[in-house]
């Protein structure tokens, strides 16, 4: 068995961390893997940026504020991840399912006006997922499932999220080499999911 890292995105409310969990329930029950091989992780981590990037975004009610400081965080974070976690687990073929990764630094900072090319070029050097899934939906969708869960963050305001949902939606033209699937999400769970096993069988 072989190392793969998988990728889960989307806009807050799309399900993907829904679908994460069940991906690594459906990757022990099914595919046979032990506990020790499946690490399911997530973007903002709980490093000193990851820590640093969620405090700012609870504070801080506006979508366009601290740009700069934030795209700084959430490449530190992701290095880190990378180094400390996600290649060494790789390394030791394990399956890695993250929750948010490049592509959400992507659509949100470049939302908060950091050049697009800028926030590629600080990536080139990380490792390429060997599946991406994004979770399309939305943003009225999205905000009603975040309304179920309680108080909302500075990403979840309506206009905001609609561009962030359209940003996801056209995200396969910014990484046109990368193996990325768009997933209608807008249906209930259980066919959502439906459609991650289809794409989780042509890797594992
Ligand atoms: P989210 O997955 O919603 O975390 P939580 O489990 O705390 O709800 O991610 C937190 C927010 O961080 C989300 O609104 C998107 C934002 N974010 C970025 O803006 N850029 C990034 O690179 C990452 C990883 C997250």
């Amino acid at each position: 068995m072989e190392g793969k890292f998988i990728v889960f995105e989307g806009v807050d409310g799309s399900g993907k961390s829904l679908m994460a969990r069940m991906a690594k329930e459906y990757i022990l029950e099914e595919k046979g893997y032990s506990l020790d091989k499946v690490v399911l992780t997530q973007e903002p981590t709980n490093s000193f940026f990851g820590r640093q990037a969620r405090d700012l975004q609870k504070t801080d009610k506006n979508p366009l504020k601290n740009a700069e400081k934030c795209f700084d965080l959430y490449v530190k974070d992701r290095l880190n991840h990378l180094r400390y976690l996600i290649e060494p687990a790789l390394q030791m073929n394990k399956i890695v399912l993250c929750d948010r990764y490049k592509y959400s630094t992507f659509v949100y900072q470049s939302l908060q006006g950091i050049n697009e090319k800028k926030i590629i070029e600080m990536h080139e050097t990380m490792r390429i997922p060997d599946l991406i899934l994004v979770f399309d939906v939305r943003a009225r969708i999205a905000l009603e499932r975040i309304g179920n869960r309680g108080t909302l963050e500075k990403f979840e305001e309506k206009e905001f999220m609609e561009k962030v949902s359209r940003g996801f939606s056209g995200i396969k033209i910014h990484f046109k080499k990368e193996n990325i699937k768009i997933i209608d999400a807008e249906k209930p769970a259980e066919k959502v999911f439906e459609e991650v096993k289809k794409e989780l069988k042509q890797i594992i």
